[in-house]
């Protein structure tokens, strides 16, 4: 990376503000559910303890619109967190204000200090210059830990940076820049992308700029839609946006020039409507009935795809190979899964959905990384940089 890195902070007895995604996903009696994006913060704050630093932690949670809203509150965070560090978490009743500062002014070496909410003011989402300073005046230098909250360039991702001495890159950051840059930039070949899910506008923006990049391509669930229609096949009622076809046809002559393979389903399970106790049938890609939905890859395509990856050395994968949160359509994606854990390859998997079914499946472990970003993840697939990365201190050059 060529941005400054923690351990190139001066920390002790400092107060150092660090960026966190704590954005953790609910159930309805309030408990969290997966606490992933809270443990990868661990290396960094134990190492700021180490340093004998004064941690002040900053989150938002969800999307309270510049409102205080109590279901919003960081409150169980802090309890989480708490029990993972086996010490006190003092929760701040704002992010900024005289009650914070004093607070602040008060915390001695190996404090933790986690702010409420950030985006309980709408400073926050607007990188408004007044609040960012505020959040600044809290500290003498900032950490960015945030991976997940890259792509917003909010005032404590990109404003406050330019209101303190030096922002560095946490572990969780460094980590994630670091797998990304030896999966897509500097990679083991071949490298095999597989990318799924049913935001086809935005996905194929990444097979785009993967095509460049990656030796082969695998395309299921509805990404694969446009692809089939392109070359006259029907897709059932599914309908592909005018815009795609042109972004398909430069993907194809891309491919073509760089003898990158594209890979799409050769079968499918077909559904009389989208719903689990839909009459379903298997059917050859040729044969999709017009008013039947296809909602998961068959397992022709499966072992077409599990074939494709044989020879992979680095597998990054993105979005699910069908709907796979009904049970009826799962078994693509479920038996994807486990041709990744079993490849001999440096495995990446991003974005919510696809992570969820190596968790489901218990077998998250065998995976060479987990991205804790959704969003962020996506942007860095399509080649976009990532404004919270651009704004940290650059390295000193040596
Ligand atoms: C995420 O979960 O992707 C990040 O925390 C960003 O959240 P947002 O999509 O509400 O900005």
């Amino acid at each position: 990376m060529s941005k400054l890195f923690i351990n190139e902070l001066d920390l002790k007895g400092k107060r150092v503000f660090v960026r966190v995604d704590y954005n953790v996903p609910f159930d309805e009696q309030g408990n969290i559910t997966d606490d992933a994006r809270i443990r990868a913060t661990l290396p960094t704050i134990n190492y700021l303890l180490d340093e004998g630093a004064k941690i002040i932690l900053a989150s938002h949670l969800g999307r309270p619109g510049g409102k205080v809203l109590p279901e919003f509150s960081l409150k169980p965070v802090a309890k989480r967190l708490n029990r993972l560090l086996n010490k006190d978490v003092t929760l701040a009743g704002d992010c900024i204000g005289s009650e914070v500062k004093k607070q602040v002014e008060a915390m001695q070496p190996e404090d933790v200090l986690l702010l409420e909410n950030l985006r309980f003011h709408k400073g926050e989402r607007d990188n408004d210059p007044v609040f960012a300073k505020e959040l600044a005046s809290l500290c003498d230098v900032m950490v960015q830990d945030a991976f997940g909250n890259c792509h917003r360039a909010h005032a404590s991702m990109v404003g406050m940076n330019e209101e303190v001495s030096q922002s560095a890159a946490g572990f969780l950051l460094k980590r994630e820049i670091d797998y990304f840059e030896k999966a897509v930039n500097v990679p083991s070949r071949p490298v095999v992308a597989i990318v799924g899910g049913a935001k086809v506008l935005d996905k194929i923006k990444i097979i785009e700029n993967l095509v460049k990049k990656v030796d082969k391509i695998i395309i299921g669930g509805a990404m694969a839609f446009p692809f089939l229609a392109f070359n006259g096949y029907g897709i059932g009622k599914a309908t592909v946006d005018e815009s795609v076809a042109i972004k398909v046809l430069n993907i194809n002559k891309l491919a073509k020039e760089r003898g990158v393979k594209i890979y799409l389903p050769v079968d499918f399970v077909a559904a009389d409507k989208f719903d689990g106790d839909a009459e379903t049938k298997l059917v050859t890609f040729q044969e999709v009935p017009d008013n039947w939905y296809a909602l998961d890859i068959g397992p022709a395509s499966t072992k077409l795809f599990s074939e494709a990856m044989q020879n992979a050395k680095t597998i990054i994968w993105n979005g699910p190979m069908g709907a796979f949160e009904i049970d009826a359509f799962s078994r693509g994606t479920y038996s994807m899964v486990e041709s990744v854990v079993t490849a001999y390859a440096l495995t990446i998997v991003g974005g919510g959905d696809t992570d969820l079914a190596f968790h489901r499946m218990g077998e998250s472990y065998k995976v060479s990384f987990i991205s804790t970003g959704g969003g962020a993840f996506l942007e860095l697939l399509e080649g976009k940089e990532l404004p919270g990365v651009a704004a940290l201190t650059d390295k000193p050059e040596s």
